[in-house]
């Protein structure tokens, strides 16, 4: 008889408010989410999503970027503390560093984030300005595989919502969010399901 396979295991990369990591937590505890949650890992200590981490008895970590000297050590640091972690999938939600190639390359096909507008549109900062001054009339947001090319990697899915006609950058922004708080968890399962069958 083949033993059962334990859930996925994940990591967190946050840098501030973490709403998308509390949208995975909170699946994960309602069961619609079928993975363990190993560690919350943030690079800003004031970081707002690691109290509600705390809060839900996961681990936390903070590694100040700003402690290192190079992109290089940061990067081998947090890789150190990930992997100590042994996790099936590492999740970017709101982690805003840029990584490096190595980095990318040792969580190759286990690396997701999430980017708030439909890929290959908008890469980069300020896509909810740039979506509206485009004049798009859909938006949204990507949850992808990360590769070495900023916010360029595999698309595993995508939520879709309307640009309207009054919209400013934090109305349509809102709107997004509350997609990547179904979306994130959903392209989680995605996968975590194809692991499984
Ligand atoms: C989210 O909107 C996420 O898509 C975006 O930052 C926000 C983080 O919010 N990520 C990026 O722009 C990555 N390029 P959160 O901390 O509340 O999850």
């Amino acid at each position: 008889m083949t033993e059962p396979r334990s859930k996925a295991r994940l990591v967190i990369l946050i840098s501030g408010r973490g709403s998308n990591m509390r949208s995975i937590v909170e699946a994960a505890s309602k069961n619609e989410l079928a993975v363990d949650i190993a560690a919350v890992i943030s690079n800003r200590p004031d970081a707002a999503g690691l109290e509600f981490a705390q809060q839900a008895g996961i681990n936390t970590e903070v590694i100040d970027h700003k402690q290192f000297d190079s992109r290089e050590r940061f990067d081998s640091a947090m890789a150190e503390a990930i992997d100590a972690y042994q996790p099936d999938f590492v999740i970017l939600a709101g982690f805003m560093r840029i990584l490096t190639a190595d980095f990318v390359e040792h969580y190759s096909g286990r690396l997701l984030n999430i980017h708030p507008s439909l890929l290959p549109k908008f890469k980069g900062l300020h896509t909810h300005e740039r979506a509206i001054e485009a004049g798009e009339t859909e938006h949204g947001a990507s949850v992808h595989f990360v590769t070495a090319e900023l916010d360029d990697g595999p698309v595993i899915l995508q939520a879709r919502v309307p640009v309207l006609p009054d919209d400013d950058a934090d109305t349509l922004a809102a709107r997004v969010l509350e997609q990547e708080h179904l979306l994130y968890p959903a392209a989680i399962q995605k996968l975590v399901s194809q692991q499984t069958e």
